[in-house]
């Protein structure tokens, strides 16, 4: 019969991987905590219209990438992302009622229909960070030190903080105005996607990738409207203030004014995250500030900023790590006696094997030496004088010691 593939832009996480995958989640709760946040874990899917109203209906992830279907007349939709949930979650949940900052935590899978390539899949995985009811920049200055901090414990230290501020609704508007009419004049040179973008997001227009639309933008007169401070008093003030925190903490970072991020809901701060050794897909974390999110969603007036990287390509960053062996292995051609004593070790706390198939004495080794620590050794001299040999298997050595004195030796 046929074998049913896995779908495109999908893939296994295999026991191999597991230990990075591990080390990515243990690394995850251990340095959030440290700051006080607490992990949320919400439903894969959620109603279309979260997405439409949170993301925004003018992005790609909203027109183009999500995973839509219906289900007794309603319209749901798989995460393309998790911030819109955890809003939504903290809507729901009456969280604007608990102390602020209220700092929340999660990892799970995300689903985009994007064109799959190197760091770039359908299904992939984000850890993330949302921190709810603070105004001022040093919200914003935690989050990203969160964020370089979780990263350096994963070993990751190679990596450059790209800063942008995209201001307020109010003094964004004026940018979008002086763009479109500086832009205009080449309007039918731009690429489809940007001709589209011209009316409903002008901002996004920065960010194309298109050769011919980055030379046009490169213009003198269009780079005089893209490079000036656009932001209003306070707006600046927040970035100002933002930027001295950070360079108190020595955190290295750039300011790039072409950063604008692929969703709709952001205000003020945003950043990114990259790596030089990721090809084209180098982002690996994008975050920034929502003031406005969690009562467009239908909540009371709260602040917000956070962010999420993707795991895959953290994955990649950080190579192989060495799985963990079992503690110990239990040779013996006496089956009782072995598996009850592989279970007693595990009672105490040990990682314990044992051949269930009975195969003879030197297999049992062979086998211990690929999987073990330890080689626990029961033959008929051990179980007639409750002793047990004890073989290291690293450095080979080996000794007969007394059944009560196990737990001590290994
Ligand atoms: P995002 O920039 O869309 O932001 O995604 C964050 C990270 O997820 C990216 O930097 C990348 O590492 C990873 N990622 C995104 N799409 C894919 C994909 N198709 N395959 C593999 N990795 C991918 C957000 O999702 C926002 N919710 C971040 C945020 C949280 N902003 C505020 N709070």
């Amino acid at each position: 019969m046929a074998i049913i593939k896995i779908q495109k832009g999908t893939k296994d996480i295999l026991p191999s991987d597991m230990p990075v995958w591990y080390f990515m989640e243990d690394n995850a709760r251990k340095i959030f905590s440290e700051y006080g946040a607490k992990e949320i874990r919400t439903p894969i899917f959620e109603a279309t219209e979260l997405f439409a109203r949170g993301v925004g209906d003018t992005t790609d992830i909203v027109n183009k990438e999500m995973y839509t279907f219906e289900k007794s007349e309603r319209s749901l939709t798989l995460r393309p992302e998790n911030t819109a949930g955890v809003v939504r979650a903290f809507i729901e949940n009456g969280m604007h009622r608990l102390s602020a900052p209220i700092k929340l935590w999660y990892k799970g899978p995300m689903f985009r229909y994007e064109r799959p390539q190197a760091g770039r899949q359908r299904q992939f995985h984000q850890v993330g960070v949302e921190v709810f009811g603070i105004k001022q920049p040093t919200a914003d200055a935690e989050v990203i030190l969160m964020a370089v901090n979780y990263l350096n414990a994963l070993g990751l230290n190679d990596l450059s903080v790209e800063l942008n501020s995209l201001g307020c609704p109010k003094c964004r508007e004026e940018f979008k105005t002086k763009l479109k009419d500086v832009i205009k004049p080449y309007l039918s040179q731009l690429c489809p996607d940007c001709q589209a973008r011209f009316e409903k997001n002008p901002l996004r227009l920065l960010d194309c990738k298109v050769e011919e639309c980055k030379a046009i933008y490169a213009k003198p007169e269009i780079q005089e409207v893209i490079q000036s401070d656009f932001i209003c008093e306070e707006c600046s003030e927040h970035f100002s203030g933002l930027k001295s925190y950070l360079d108190a903490l020595k955190i290295n970072y750039s300011i790039n004014k072409l950063l604008v991020r692929g969703l709709d809901y952001y205000n003020r701060t945003v950043f990114e995250i990259k790596s030089n050794n990721l090809g084209s897909q180098n982002a690996v974390c994008g975050g920034g500030r929502y003031d406005s999110l969690v009562r467009n969603l239908g909540g009371e007036d709260t602040p917000a900023v956070g962010f999420a990287m993707g795991m895959e390509r953290l994955a990649s960053l950080i190579g192989n790590r060495d799985d963990e062996k079992t503690r110990a292995f239990v040779v013996s051609n006496n089956t009782v006696e072995g598996i009850k004593l592989a279970e007693e070790l595990r009672r105490a706390g040990i990682s314990a094997e044992f051949d269930l198939t009975n195969k003879k004495f030197v297999k049992q080794l062979e086998k211990a030496s690929k999987v073990a620590k330890f080689a626990v050794i029961l033959g008929e001299d051990e179980l007639n004088s409750n002793q047990v040999t004890v073989k290291n298997l690293d450095t080979s050595e080996q000794k007969t010691i007394p059944r009560e004195e196990l737990l001590k030796a290994i």
